[in-house]
C-alpha cells in the first residue's frame, strides 16, 4: 500500500489566511487604521454611543434619530433575565471566575430561549439582541452575587454602560464613568476576524445555534493571548507597584524573552488606533479619578517598549490602556475581559448573521506529520 507522506504547507495561526468576507470592520494594520463599515474608530469613539455602533455594524450604516430609538427601546426591553436565571446565578459557586461565570450564564441562556434552535434571520437577529443585553446582567449579577450582595435589577431608562455600572455598583455612575466606559464598548465592539470572532463563524458555519457560538466565542476570548491580556496588564502594574520599578521590571522581562502583555498585534504593525484614543482619554479619566500613578506607570512602559521593540512592529494594543481605564472605574481585575465580552458580543453576533448569508461549512485540513503503516501490536505483546 502506498501512502502519500508529503508534508503540505501549513499556515500558522492562520496568519496569512483570509477565511471569510466582512463588510463590518476594515483593518490596516500597517497603517493603524480600524474603520467600522467605513467610518474610522476615532470619529466614532469621540462622536457616537455604543447602541449607535452596535446598530451601525449589525445594519451597515448610521441610525436615523427613530431608528436608533427604537433599537435602544428593543434592548433595553431584553437588559432582564428570567426568573430562573436569577435564581441559577445564585448556584454558582462565589469563589468561580466572572468569565467562567459569564460563559457558562450564556450557554445557560439558551434554555429559556423558545427560539434558541429557530435559524431564521429574524430569529438570529432577536437573540443577538437579547445577547447584547442580557450579559451585563449576568456579569453584574454575578458580581453581587460572589460578594454576598442583592441584585440590583436593570434600569430600561438607562443605556447599557449606566445600567451595567448602576447594577455593579448599587448606585448610578458620573457622567464621567458612564462615557468611559461607553467609549470602551465602542472601541472593542468589532475587529475583522479576531481569535474569538473566527471561533464563533466555526461553530455558526456548523449550523448550530447563536447561544453556542457566543459560548464558544467567550471561551475563546478568555485567553491572555487575546482578550484576557487587559486583566494581564493589570496584573504586571500591580507587581510593578511603584514607578521607580518599572524600568528594572520591563528590561528584566525583555531580557527574559518574556512577553509584555498589552503589546503587540497579529494584525497592527504600527500604533493600534484603539490605544490612540484610549490613552489620550484614559490620561484625563485617570487624573479625575486619582489614578494618575497607573497612568504615569502605563506610558513609562510604552517609552520602554518604544525604544526596546517599536522597529519590530510592537506597540501598545487595546488592552494596555484599556486596563488603567476600567482600573480608573473602580471595577475589579477579574471584570476587564467581561468588559471586553459584553462589548464584542456586537461583532460576534454580526458576523454570526454575516457568515449564515452565504455560509459554508468551516472546516479546514491538519497535515499528519505521525507514522504510517505500523502494525497493530495486541495488548499483551506491549
Ligand atoms: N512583548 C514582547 N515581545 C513581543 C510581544 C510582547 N507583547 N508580542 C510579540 N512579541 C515578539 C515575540 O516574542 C516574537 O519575537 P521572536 O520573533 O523573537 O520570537 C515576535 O514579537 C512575534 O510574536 P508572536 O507572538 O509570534 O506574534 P503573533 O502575531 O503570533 O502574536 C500577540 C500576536 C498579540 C499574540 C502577541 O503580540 C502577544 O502575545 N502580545 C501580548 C498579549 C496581548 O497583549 N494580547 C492582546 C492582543 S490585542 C486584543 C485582542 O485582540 O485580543
Amino acid at each position: 500500500m502506498s501512502t502519500n507522506t508529503a508534508t503540505p504547507e501549513v499556515d500558522k495561526g492562520l496568519a496569512t489566511t483570509y477565511a471569510a468576507e466582512t463588510e463590518m470592520s476594515f483593518i490596516d494594520g500597517s497603517k493603524g487604521i480600524l474603520e467600522y463599515v467605513g467610518i474610522e474608530i476615532d470619529a466614532l469613539a469621540r462622536n457616537s454611543s455604543f447602541e449607535e455602533v452596535v446598530s451601525l455594524l449589525w445594519n451597515r450604516r448610521l441610525p436615523t434619530q427613530s431608528e436608533l430609538d427604537a433599537f435602544n427601546k428593543k434592548i433595553r426591553a431584553e437588559y432582564d433575565l428570567p426568573d430562573a436565571m436569577w435564581a441559577m446565578i445564585k448556584q454558582v459557586p462565589s469563589s468561580a471566575t466572572p468569565m467562567h461565570a459569564l460563559r457558562t450564564l450564556v450557554s445557560a441562556l439558551a434554555m429559556f430561549d423558545e427560539e434558541a434552535d429557530d435559524p431564521s434571520e429574524g430569529a438570529n437577529e432577536r437573540k443577538s439582541i437579547r445577547l447584547l443585553a442580557k450579559a451585563p446582567t449576568l456579569i453584574a449579577a454575578f458580581d453581587r452575587h460572589r460578594k454576598g450582595q442583592d441584585f440590583v435589577k436593570p434600569d430600561a431608562s438607562m443605556n447599557i454602560a449606566s445600567n451595567f455600572l448602576t447594577m455593579l455598583n448599587g448606585e448610578k455612575p458620573t457622567d464621567t464613568m458612564q462615557k468611559a466606559l461607553d467609549v470602551c464598548l465602542i472601541l472593542h465592539a468589532d475587529h475583522g476576524l479576531n481569535a474569538s470572532t473566527f471561533a464563533g463563524r466555526v461553530t455558526i458555519s456548523t449550523l448550530s445555534d447563536m447561544y453556542s457560538a457566543i459560548t464558544t466565542a467567550i471561551g475563546t476570548l478568555k485567553g491572555p493571548l487575546h482578550g484576557g491580556a487587559n486583566e494581564a496588564v493589570m496584573v504586571m502594574l500591580n507587581e510593578i507597584g511603584e514607578m521607580d520599578r518599572v524600568d528594572q521590571y520591563i528590561k528584566g522581562k525583555l531580557d527574559r524573552k518574556e512577553k509584555i502583555m498589552g503589546f503587540g498585534h497579529r494584525v497592527y504593525k504600527a500604533y493600534d488606533p484603539r490605544a490612540t484614543y484610549l490613552k489620550t482619554f484614559t490620561k484625563q479619566l485617570a487624573a479625575d479619578t486619582g489614578n494618575q500613578k497607573l497612568y504615569e506607570m502605563s506610558t513609562r512602559i510604552e517609552q520602554i517598549m518604544d525604544e526596546a521593540v517599536a522597529a519590530r512592529g510592537i506597540y501598545p494594543n487595546v488592552d494596555f490602556y484599556s486596563a488603567t481605564t476600567y482600573a480608573s472605574l473602580g471595577l475589579d481585575i477579574d471584570l476587564f475581559t467581561p468588559m471586553f465580552a459584553m462589548s464584542r458580543i456586537a461583532g460576534w453576533a454580526g458576523h454570526c448573521i454575516e457568515h449564515l448569508s452565504d455560509n459554508r461549512l468551516i472546516r479546514p485540513r491538519a497535515a499528519y506529520v505521525g507514522p504510517h503503516e505500523k502494525p497493530y501490536v495486541p495488548m499483551n505483546e506491549r
